[in-house]
């Protein structure tokens, strides 16, 4: 895109979880160069969690964090059980959040480059309220698939009753208009009366109560591309809905990749290790920066993996999985099984999207996080999904079913719902031997090729981007 300068000023306000940061700064970053600038917005704790911050700013991206009580972060074992804590957590966020964004928009409007555009991230209908009270153009910058809005669009728009007395039946499912039949096993596990996180259908809920309201030309900015949902985009005509993605580090999206430096505690060794490994022989494991395995099935996990016979790097990240007093065997069984032999490496964290591009890897086991998901299509990497919660069962649905590049996990019969290691094995096989795999690794190749090329001068997305930014200008 010719970068002209304009005087389009955007502060963009993003939850601090890592999942929400990436696709927020990879936006910040593709805004700057249609020459506008951007203030960046988030909690402190959540600003730490970026790297080259000079970078970010010599290319026009200013950030503006706000302490939200929780500097070294927000732990949920942070006093109270889980749900307590969370809603304090929330509300805490929220009442800072909101004084941080109104000081800023009342500290521009009096003086340089007055704000056109407040564009947020969900989770936060705390920063739609602000758009409202000040009277400023906004947008929300929808960091899930397209499928996955519009499932919650659905939901909150007459049919919650006929999805809540049906979610528990894992044989049901249900054809809402533009979108695949989805499954219980499909749907948002919000949604779920067993869900343990009740703070997130309820700010989803207040999320979408605003959006209701909000007019035609409202704009939702997806991040996903025309060719990889073209129905789901178009599937509610309620607002202006584009894909502006993948929010991939560009460097990545070109044919070579380039280095980046990742996170405190990565050394690298294991891009070393990488390159020691054949062509596409090398199983990559990530969970993402949220889910916690419990250790029975990290146990399950890696016998799978050794049996299986594959080199693999595993991030375990540090601080998870510590042994629980009742557990603790179970801890040490895992543990063991991964000493046993030496194929595999396990890091604690490591740059994922240069990992992803490493010639030597031939699978992802995910969670399924749509991060996770959009690089590894933007890398051509096939999947087996390993679906927790939130929206990754309606990202494991569309890996396996709709874009045909990976098998999902099937947890056993029991209560528990474990994945047992011959499932692990079952899955690496399909997807990295036969004619299956061979499938497989087609569709995740195609994949890559549409989402370059959507990022492309003249792509679906770098024309939805352009056609957002020219839309704020003429306002
Ligand atoms: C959360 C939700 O859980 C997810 O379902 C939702 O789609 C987005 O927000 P998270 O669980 O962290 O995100 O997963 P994901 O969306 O995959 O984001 C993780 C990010 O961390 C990715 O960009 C990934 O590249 C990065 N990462 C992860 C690393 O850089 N290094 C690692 O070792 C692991």
């Amino acid at each position: 895109m010719v970068k002209q300068e304009n005087q389009n000023h955007y502060l963009l306000v993003t939850f601090p979880a890592q999942g929400h940061i990436n696709p927020a700064l990879q936006f910040a970053k593709r805004l700057t160069s249609t020459g506008g600038h951007i203030t960046f917005v988030t909690s402190v704790h959540g600003q730490k969690r970026i790297l080259n911050k000079s970078t970010l700013i010599s290319d026009g991206i200013t950030f503006s964090p706000f302490s939200d009580g929780y500097d070294d972060g927000f732990k949920s074992t942070d006093g109270g059980n889980n749900d307590e804590a969370v809603d304090r957590y929330m509300s805490e966020i929220r009442r800072c959040g909101k004084e941080a964004l109104v000081d800023l928009v009342v500290a521009h409007a009096n003086g340089h480059r007055p704000i056109t555009c407040l564009v947020y991230t969900l989770l936060l209908p705390w920063a739609a309220e602000v758009a409202r009270e000040y009277q400023l153009q906004s947008a929300l910058l929808w960091i899930q698939p397209a499928t996955v809005f519009d499932v919650y669009y659905y939901y909150f728009s007459g049919y919650s009753e006929l999805i809540n007395d049906n979610i528990n039946d894992p044989s049901y499912s249900i054809q809402l208009p533009g979108l695949p039949l989805l499954k219980s096993q499909d749907l948002p596990s919000f949604f779920l009366p067993s869900n343990t996180y009740s703070f997130g259908l309820k700010l989803f809920q207040e999320q979408f109560a605003l959006l209701l309201e909000e007019t035609e030309s409202f704009q939702i900015l997806v991040n996903t591309f025309d060719e990889l949902e073209p129905e789901s985009l178009k599937a509610i005509d309620k607002f202006k809905i584009s894909g502006i993605g993948p929010l991939v580090p560009s460097a990545f999206l070109v044919d070579k990749g380039m280095s980046d430096k990742s996170s405190e505690g990565d050394t690298r060794d294991y891009m070393e290790w990488l390159s020691s490994k054949d062509k596409s022989s090398v199983v990559y494991v990530s969970f993402g920066s949220i889910a916690v395995l419990t250790n029975k099935q990290m146990a399950e996990l890696a016998r799978g993996l050794v049996d299986s016979g594959r080199p693999f790097l595993w991030v375990i990240r540090s601080g998870e999985n510590e042994p629980k007093q009742q557990d603790k065997d179970e801890n040490e069984r895992y543990k063991e099984i991964l000493l046993e032999e030496h194929k595999g490496m396990i890091v604690p964290w490591c740059s994922q999207v240069e990992v992803l591009n490493h010639t030597s890897i031939g699978c992802f086991v995910t969670h399924c996080g749509w991060n996770s998901t959009l690089e590894s299509i933007s890398m051509g990497v096939p999947v087996v999904a390993f679906p927790q919660w939130t929206d990754q069962g309606t990202n494991a649905k569309l890996i396996e079913d709709v874009w045909k590049m990976g098998v999902r996990v099937r947890p056993s019969d029991e209560e528990d719902k474990i994945v047992k290691s011959e499932e692990v094995i079952r899955c690496l096989k399909e997807v990295m031997e036969g004619e299956k795999g061979e499938e497989l690794r087609k569709n995740a190749k195609k994949w890559k090729e549409l989402a370059r090329e959507a990022v492309k001068e003249g792509g679906s997305s770098e024309r939805n981007l352009r056609a957002f930014v020219e839309q704020i200008g003429l306002q």
